[in-house]
């Protein structure tokens, strides 16, 4: 069956895949429709940080799907409430929302921020403003792309959410004047920005966005969706400088791959503005989402996993600095969230002509924008494993200049 030709037939063309149909993961594998593995450096935007079909993870899954799958929140479920506890617990926070995809997770960190500024700090109605940095990326729907700065997110989807205002990221002087503006309510920000190409700050900016948050009575709202749960090195990027947001959303590795589960955390003062009818969604604290959660948070911890992306990150960016190459222009990123900034080459050619290069060799990473190929892969992948990948991708990057040299790695049994 051709499976890319039922979805270019089928399915809408908001996506533009590599050319890979995947049948199968394990850890840090994948392996196509023809048996060949391919390194995932991928991870699924960072939703598998413990690893393809994870044992502990699966097993949580399964034992609560064939007990109770979902409630909706007009009843109580026996899950809920433990899992609320542990997230709490494990984040240091008094209450948590839990919602699904990680996009419901900005929207209600968003709601929260906004209800709050008018029954807490004391906003006039309608005036909130929330600020967000120049770069943002947290979803697709109308107040994500109303708050984002990239045209192929926003345009021909006005009119836009009022109430928003952008500052460059990693200013702290243009962010101080926005936060000092009157009626200002929150700021939104990914600890390292993700999308745009894992931009990470100077030293010293969370650290800031703390103390003028604190200063102008503004929330500090953390998109930690893709930055956290390990994936940078500390459990949560805000870790590396040692501030708490206040609002602090997760999602993606929070179900280690399996289904939609992201949790809004926050303390009792902006958490308890929510009234009852006020917010919600049917799959939101389902049992099996609160299940699979629970494991997938456990097996961070059981497995060191921080501590390894923290660990093999240097070494990852050691062995891609050591390639010589004119089209690298650079290496950056922390723990296992790196990325490789691509210079034009080849007439024409951008870092998805790399990427393709990479998959053929058996490796698989995606470009964001033209020009920069993201590394992530998930947090189980051994030193040995690293290496292995490393040499693949120098290979691929030496020889790019000259395609014909790189054929299709050997296809595996080990299907
Ligand atoms: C930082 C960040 N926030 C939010 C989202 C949105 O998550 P979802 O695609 O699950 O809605 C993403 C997705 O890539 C993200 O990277």
């Amino acid at each position: 069956m051709n499976y890319i030709e039922l979805e270019n037939e089928y399915g809408a063309h908001n996506y533009d895949p590599l050319p890979v149909v995947l049948e199968k993961g394990m850890g840090v594998f994948v392996w196509d429709t023809e048996g060949k593995r391919y390194y995932d450096f991928l991870a699924a935007y960072s939703a598998v940080n413990q690893g393809h079909c994870h044992p502990k993870i699966l097993k949580a899954l399964h034992e609560q799907a064939d007990k109770l799958t979902l409630t909706s929140r007009a009843f109580h479920n026996n899950v809920l409430g433990p899992y609320e506890k542990y997230i709490c617990q494990y984040f240091g926070y008094d209450r948590v929302l839990p919602v699904n995809t990680g996009v419901e997770g900005g929207e209600t960190a968003l709601k929260l921020c906004r209800k709050w500024a008018y029954q807490v700090k004391g906003i006039e109605e309608n005036k909130a403003k929330i600020v967000f940095a120049e770069g943002n990326f947290w979803g697709r729907t109308l107040a994500a792309v109303s708050s984002s700065t990239d045209p192929d997110s926003y345009k021909n989807f006005g009119p836009y959410m009022p109430g928003f205002d952008i500052v460059p990221y990693n200013d702290l002087e243009a962010l101080e004047k926005s936060l000092s503006k009157k009626n200002v309510a929150g700021f939104m920000v990914e600890p390292i920005q993700g999308e745009a190409g894992i931009v990470v700050p100077d030293e010293g900016y969370l650290t800031e966005i703390r103390n003028m948050c604190t200063r102008f009575n503004v929330l500090f709202i953390a998109d930690e969706i893709q930055t956290g749960l390990g994936r940078t090195g500390k459990l949560l990027a805000c870790d590396y400088e040692g501030v708490k947001p206040d609002i602090l959303i997760l999602g993606k590795a929070l179900s280690g791959g399996t289904i939609p589960v992201s949790a809004v955390l926050c303390n009792d003062e902006i958490m308890l503005t929510l009234k009852p009818g006020q917010h919600g969604s049917t799959y939101g604290g389902n049992p099996l989402g609160c299940a699979v959660a629970m494991a997938a948070l456990e097996v961070l911890k059981e497995e060191n996993l921080a501590q390894n992306a923290e660990e093999l990150g240097h070494i990852f960016r050691a062995e891609m600095e050591a390639i010589e190459s004119p089209i690298i222009a650079e290496v950056r990123g922390k723990g296992l969230f790196n990325a490789i900034v691509v210079r034009p080459f080849g007439n024409g050619k951008t870092a998805k002509d790399v990427c393709v290069a990479l998959m053929r060799k058996g490796l698989l990473a995606k470009q964001t924008h033209d020009h920069i190929i993201r590394f992530a892969p998930p947090l189980v992948i051994t030193k040995d494993q690293l290496l292995e990948a490393c040499e693949i991708i120098k290979d691929v990057i030496l020889r790019i200049l000259v395609p014909e040299k790189i054929e299709d790695h050997a296809l595996t049994n080990s299907k």
